[in-house]
């Protein structure tokens, strides 16, 4: 099944990545022939508005732009007070106090309303979920604005799900995936692989199956659409563009041998998410630990353990989201990486 509707001349998708993708990153994608999205989930509606505005300005081809729809975190003193205990050692690491209280810092487009309002009046061409999905008002209202929509998927329960609610095309997260796991309840995480997630779903969807995680050069993506699918997202792929946000300590970490080893954490964010291992996966998240507050409230103290980390020079302390080819990552501009890796497809496709 095709890829049509998203309009792209080649079946590469650059991944929201939120807080890395930025609007300069996904219009080079676009521009160049693939699909390039960024994510507004990080932020404040308005500021979403000025992302998308700016992706508009700098691109006339379609671009993406992906939200999170988990469910609300509930708060929970005891638990988020015996978290910042368990952070305080690291805080006073880096002298700085660990914060009083911490509370949920992500909108989701399950409720937010200033999100949705934002959405239907810029009007993106493509927008995608992750972590799960709105309620079906909401996915009505996108489409009958004439936005086609994405929405990632770990399982075939969830792209089921998907796609009885009118989803147009289902992304298949695999657990080589760098950044969140997409799936929509942490507690039935499967850690089902690329391969035999897009198989599942393209046997067993009647949408088209987009392929993502641990896919990095052409011959990756000719495999991905071996198995069925109509494009291949790409996410850590990118984040060595000069176009990403990637801050240096991200770069230095990526490009180095460190990249041989991801492992999913829950520690850093309250839901789990792949990345290089550090100090914080390693030493916070080691077996043991308290319970990890809600997706969001537990960001809140992992982001201000990284900016106090950060501040004393130390980059161990951070989300450095990657997926298990990290080591295949490459540093060039997006334009030439989309033309590498649509040049690479074809010879792997013969
Ligand atoms: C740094 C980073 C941030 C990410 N943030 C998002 C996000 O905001 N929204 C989203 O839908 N997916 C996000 N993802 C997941 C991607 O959509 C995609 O599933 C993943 O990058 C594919 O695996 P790969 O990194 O091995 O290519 C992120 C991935 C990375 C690496």
């Amino acid at each position: 099944m095709s890829c049509a509707a998203l309009g792209i001349d080649y079946p590469i998708i650059q991944a929201p990545m939120a807080g890395t993708a930025t609007p300069a990153l996904a219009a080079a994608v676009s521009n160049a022939g693939g699909l390039g999205s960024i994510s507004i989930a990080a932020v404040q509606a308005e500021a979403g508005r000025q992302m998308i505005r700016e992706t508009r300005a700098a691109t006339s081809k379609p671009f993406n732009i992906n939200v999170f729809c988990h469910r609300l975190s509930v708060a929970d003193a005891a638990r988020e007070q015996a978290w910042l205990a368990h952070l305080q050692p690291y805080f006073a690491e880096f002298g700085a106090a660990a914060p009083e209280a911490i509370r949920d810092i992500y909108c989701s487009f399950q409720e937010d309303e200033g999100q949705l309002q934002v959405l239907l009046e810029e009007r993106p061409p493509i927008v995608s979920f992750h972590l799960g999905l709105p309620p079906q008002a909401r996915i009505d209202a996108l489409k009958s604005a004439g936005i086609t929509l994405l929405a990632s998927a770990t399982t075939l329960e969830e792209g089921l799900l998907a796609q009885d609610a009118g989803i147009d095309i289902i992304v298949a997260q695999g657990i080589e995936a760098g950044g969140h796991r997409g799936g929509f309840d942490p507690a039935h995480d499967q850690g089902i692989g690329t391969l035999a997630l897009v198989r599942v779903l393209v046997k067993h969807l009647s949408r088209p199956v987009i392929a993502a995680g641990g896919i990095m050069d052409g011959a990756g993506i000719a495999a991905a659409m071996n198995l069925g699918a109509c494009a291949a997202q790409l996410g850590t792929a990118f984040i060595l563009c000069p176009e990403s946000a990637a801050n240096e300590a991200y770069r230095r970490m990526l490009g180095s041998d460190r990249a041989r080893v991801t492992q999913v954490t829950t520690a850093i964010s309250g839901r789990p998410a792949r990345g290089i291992v550090n100090r914080f996966m390693a030493e916070v998240g080691a077996p043991g630990h308290p319970a990890v507050p809600g997706f969001g409230i537990a960001y809140d103290a992992g982001k201000q353990l990284i900016a106090a980390a950060a501040k004393a020079g130390n980059a161990e302390f951070a989300a450095h989201w990657a997926g298990q080819g990290a080591a295949l990552a490459r540093t060039m501009p997006a334009a030439e990486l989309v033309a590498v890796l649509q040049r690479e497809y074809l010879a792997a496709r013969g």
